[in-house]
């Protein structure tokens, strides 16, 4: 087992709390500062297609300042392809992405799209971009991502964090064979949605899983105990976990 767990902070929702009012604050590129400065290893934010959080500006002023690798969530279009080639980032997320989702629901569909996304894994990847697919804890969306060629998956948390008992007992299972599925066959696996101090956890202690993204929640909890607390508090879960 990889021994650090690496923590992407989503600051997608300090962008959310901005543009409330349309003004410069609360500002998500500070806020990815002082992430960086109390433990994350990655900012990750998703430019949506509507910008109802995280504008192009914030993006141009990410890639111009931030100290630790930046994970672009992007739709699988010709326009976001074209912003990802320009600020060629650390990463890139492929996600499913409707307007009027309130957040991202369920995975890319990564079997069914394979021709649309072939194109654009192989532009992304030979611009120095770390490709990775948001799908289900699914054999089938392992298989495709495999055949696209991704060097990297994020596994859809989302379910897992909604349901409990049993059918939340069943999930995590599904996350973690689809998790050793993925790693069997040379993907780094990364998984979120949804995290909080109390189901994170069980999806930290998978040994293949080495990267987490969580955003909403460590956003919310800042406003109780600061972003760094915030943060550092998810750090310490995840470490005891592993
Ligand atoms: N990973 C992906 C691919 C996402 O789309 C999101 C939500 O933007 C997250 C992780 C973080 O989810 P949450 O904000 O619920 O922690």
């Amino acid at each position: 087992m990889s021994e650090h767990l690496r923590l992407g902070v989503n600051i997608d929702h300090v962008a959310t709390v901005r543009n409330a009012r349309g003004g410069i604050y609360p500002d998500p590129v500070r806020a990815a500062q002082l992430a960086a400065e109390a433990g994350a290893d990655g900012i990750t934010a998703h430019l949506r297609e509507d910008r109802r959080h995280i504008t192009d500006d914030d993006i141009a002023r990410l890639s111009e300042t931030l100290t630790v690798p930046l994970n672009l969530e992007m739709a699988a279009t010709e326009e976001m392809l074209r912003i990802a080639l320009r600020h060629r980032p650390h990463a890139a997320c492929i996600v499913p992405e409707k307007r009027e989702e309130r957040t991202t629901e369920g995975g890319i569909d990564a079997a069914g799209q394979f021709d649309r996304l072939l194109p654009m894994v192989s532009a992304l990847r030979e611009a120095g971009t770390r490709v990775s697919l948001f799908i289900e804890p699914d054999a089938r969306q392992i298989d495709a991502a495999m055949r696209l060629g991704a060097p990297v998956v994020e596994l859809h948390t989302g379910r897992y964090c909604e349901l409990d008992g049993a059918a939340r007992t069943e999930e995590l299972r599904r996350i973690a064979d689809a998790a050793a599925l993925a790693a069997k066959n040379g993907i780094e696996v990364h998984a979120g949605h949804g995290l909080t101090f109390d189901n994170v956890a069980p999806i930290a202690a998978i040994p293949q899983v080495v990267e987490l993204n969580i955003g909403h929640f460590l956003i919310g909890e800042a406003i109780f105990v600061g972003l760094a607390e915030s943060i550092r508090r998810m750090r310490a879960a995840m470490d005891a976990a592993r």
